[in-house]
């Protein structure tokens, strides 16, 4: 199905001049930006969007990371966009992340692993209107 995911390159991946590249794999596999922009998470933000981990041990750490430094956040669609995306992404830990993934070439850690991506349809639906407001998402025709 034509699906839409939540995508952030986090405060590592703008500190470590990334953003470009990361943008660059997600167009040139063929899915489409609909929205983008960047952003400071702040400590509210992080707890909406982290909701499933706030009571785990390591969301401190976490907070403190997300909220460090700009992130961009986008939305891309596309088929089966959500999947799509989580493969491009590779595994959370970079350490274990195949090669040819954004992790798995880019990164070591398990925390500062440079992008977030929706990992489900419910959690798409939620985490979006999290960071975009509805006309901040623009439909266009793609012919190529
Ligand atoms: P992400 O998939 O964006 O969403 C949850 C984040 O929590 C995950 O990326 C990691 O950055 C982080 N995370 C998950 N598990 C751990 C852990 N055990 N210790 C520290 N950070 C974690």
């Amino acid at each position: 199905a034509n699906e839409r995911s939540l995508i952030l390159f986090k405060p590592d991946a703008v500190q470590r001049r990334l953003c470009g590249e990361l943008l660059s794999r997600i167009e040139k596999r063929g899915l489409k930006i609909v929205g983008l922009k960047m952003l400071m998470v702040t400590k509210e933000l992080s707890a909406q969007h982290y909701a499933e981990h706030v009571e785990k041990p390591f969301y401190p750490l976490l907070e403190e990371f997300i909220t460090s430094g700009p992130v961009v956040a986008l939305v891309v669609e596309g088929p089966e966009a959500i999947s799509v995306m989580r493969t491009m992404m590779g595994s959370t830990n970079g350490r274990e992340s195949d090669l040819g993934t954004i992790r798995g070439d880019f990164g070591l850690s398990r925390q500062m692993n440079l992008i977030h991506g929706s990992d489900g349809p419910e959690a798409a639906a939620r985490e979006i209107p999290i960071y975009f407001r509805p006309e901040e998402l623009i439909e266009y025709e793609t012919t190529l």
